[in-house]
């Protein structure tokens, strides 16, 4: 039983092309340190995505399909660039059906019949009060396809809008405006994730308690040579605390449940 659901579960995730996949951690490895994933936690309930827009590869999120939010997104730091934004979101068709296609695409081109069983909507959002907090967020890229390609909802979790568009927004850029030298032009990853809460909006999207995020600074000798992490409380008042990576590892051990590590 156990084999015929894993291969079951091979042929649901990793057929043909598709950009939901069933290791990330070979399919999309550029984006994360050492070519390790941060923690994947065990479950059917968790995708592995390798965020592809446009036949292109942008970054990577491990989403969690009963949550309808990621646990965190992964990408390499390229620099910054000025970019627009996109008014409208995409959605994962795989995720939802099989026989979806491999790239991020609008919600009216995905198959009415098997949209938003397994994630958010933009409906979901729609009133809510809550943004649609990115988590590999358009400050941080650095082509305007990149930007567009951070507009899908499989990266985005419910934020608290003052927390978003001012707090959250003021360590995303002074975290970019850091590494644009800080760490002598070696390979940067960043990993930003969010803690799930105990609400939801539309009673189907969770809302997370945490929004957190970590950089590390990847030298020849294969080590964070330079590391940062932050975390902050999901509302108006977010207190955002500043922490080494093991401090943050630590704290979100004690949050998940479960132990959690960010880099190799
Ligand atoms: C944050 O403040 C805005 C504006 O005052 C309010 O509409 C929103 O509901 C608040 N959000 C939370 C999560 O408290
Ligand atoms: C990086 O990856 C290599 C090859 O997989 C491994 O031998 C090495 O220990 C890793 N470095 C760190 C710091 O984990």
């Amino acid at each position: 039983m156990l084999l015929l659901l894993h291969v079951l579960m091979l042929s649901l995730l990793s057929g043909g092309s598709a950009r939901v996949v069933w290791d990330f951690e070979s399919e999309c490895r550029q984006f994360f340190a050492n070519g390790s994933s941060p923690t994947r936690f065990p479950g059917l309930q968790y995708r592995q995505i390798c965020q592809m827009r446009k036949d292109v590869d942008y970054y990577a999120t491990f989403y969690d399909t009963v949550n309808k939010i990621p646990v965190y997104s992964a990408y390499k730091f390229e620099g910054i660039m000025h970019c627009k934004r996109r008014a409208s979101w995409y959605i994962e068709p795989k995720i939802d059906d099989n026989n979806g296609g491999p790239n991020m695409a609008s919600e009216g081109s995905v198959d009415i019949q098997v949209r938003g069983d397994r994630q958010a909507l933009n409906r979901d959002y729609y009133r809510s009060g809550y943004h649609k907090g990115h988590l590999a967020p358009v400050y941080l890229a650095n082509s305007q396809s990149c930007a567009y390609a951070t507009f899908t909802l499989t990266n985005a979790a419910p934020q608290a809008d003052h927390f978003n568009s001012v707090l959250w927004w003021d360590v995303e850029k002074s975290m970019a405006q850091y590494l644009k030298w800080g760490c002598n032009l070696q390979p940067v990853y960043i990993v930003t994730g969010v803690v799930p809460g105990t609400n939801y909006i539309n009673n189907r999207v969770n809302i997370p308690s945490h929004f957190w995020t970590a950089y590390c600074c990847f030298d020849q000798n294969n080590r964070c040579s330079d590391s940062w992490g932050a975390i902050g409380t999901n509302d108006n008042n977010s207190n955002i605390e500043e922490m080494s990576v093991s401090y943050l590892e630590e704290e979100l051990e004690n949050l998940y449940g479960r132990t959690f590590q960010l880099f190799q």
